[in-house]
């Protein structure tokens, strides 16, 4: 039987999270894709942020798998208008910053993993993007 897209981007998330470096290169890559994005990072203290998207990559992950959407909701309400105003095209470049990184620091990483990442955290992205 075929691997639930949700189980193997669990693991492929256990072979990268566990290295600081995978969080440095992930916003080093997400700032580079715009101006704007970088601009929103300004005054934030990286170590931190790095720290709190650990966690908030964990709650997609666990979303895909059935966890109840209550944190992914506050996400979405501090990303609106009401809170950082982070605009809905935005997310395309976070996905794929993302899926960049996870290539370079996964080393079991194939096309098949691409797809499940898009296929598992698609819907939890949508999500917080909905809440604009
Ligand atoms: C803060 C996750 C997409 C910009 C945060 C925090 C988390 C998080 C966990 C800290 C908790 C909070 O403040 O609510 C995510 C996830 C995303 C996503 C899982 C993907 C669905 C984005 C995008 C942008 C962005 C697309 C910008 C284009 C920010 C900013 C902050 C933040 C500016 C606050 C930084 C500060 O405190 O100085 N994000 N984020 N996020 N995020 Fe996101």
């Amino acid at each position: 039987m075929q691997q639930a897209a949700s189980d193997i981007v669990f693991q492929s998330y256990g072979r990268c999270c566990n290295n600081e470096q995978f969080f440095i290169d992930f916003y080093d890559r997400f700032m580079s894709s715009s101006d704007e994005v970088r601009a929103l990072f300004v005054d934030t203290d990286m170590k931190q942020q790095r720290h709190l998207l650990r966690n908030g990559i964990m709650q997609l992950v666990l979303h895909s798998r059935g966890m109840p959407d209550t944190k992914l909701r506050a996400l979405g309400e501090s990303h609106s208008r009401r809170g950082y105003g982070i605009q809905p095209q935005w997310y395309s470049l976070w996905l794929q910053a993302l899926i960049d990184t996870v290539r370079k620091h996964d080393p079991e990483f194939d096309e098949n993993t691409e797809a499940s990442w898009r296929e598992a955290i698609g819907p939890g992205i949508e999500l917080i993007r909905g809440a604009y």
